[in-house]
């Protein structure tokens, strides 16, 4: 004895070959515009080219703080921002370009702003300070050094990249 309750007329399986086969071409056919619409914010953030900031020459020992512009694709969204540097040549005669950003909590350091620590970058927001080359001291709030940016020297400009954990 067959079960009739369990047996797929062949309108039923009609209605089913048709769905699936509709809803296959449907979808092949809608995500690439998906992809497309959203490709953007799948990319992120464009990577930061190096970007002209000071000649070679200018870099003295004491650190010197810069502003460049660079490039910003966030999503369908494109603009230029500001960056800043702390930039200088260290004893062994490298340059360094330090981010200032506080590693603590973000706020701005300034490079020898607090009378009583003349050759520290200080960090207003909770009296944070790092030593010359970034180094956060100890028994201050940041835990981590400033970041450095990558930086490349051609025809003895010096181009900046992205700020870097150390
Ligand atoms: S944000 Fe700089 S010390 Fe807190």
């Amino acid at each position: 004895m067959t079960d009739k309750k369990n047996q797929v007329s062949r309108r039923q399986f009609l209605n089913y070959t048709l769905t699936g086969v509709g809803g296959f071409m449907g979808a092949a056919m809608v995500a690439p515009m998906v992809g497309f619409a959203i490709d953007p914010l799948l990319k992120g953030q464009k990577d930061t080219e190096f970007i002209y900031v000071m000649d070679v020459s200018e870099i003295t020992n004491e650190p010197q703080r810069k502003t460049f512009k660079v490039d910003q694709v966030d999503g369908w969204y494109e603009s230029q921002v500001d960056r800043t540097a702390w930039i200088f040549k260290t004893e062994e005669g490298n340059i360094l370009a330090l981010s200032p950003v506080c590693t603590h909590l973000g706020c701005t350091v300034d490079w020898a702003s607090n009378e009583q620590y003349p050759n520290q970058f200080f960090c207003p927001c909770h009296n944070g300070r790092y030593t010359k080359t970034g180094v956060n001291i100890e028994g201050t709030p940041p835990t981590e050094p400033l970041h450095a940016y990558e930086y490349k020297v051609e025809d003895g400009k010096l181009l900046l990249g992205k700020a870097k954990k150390r």
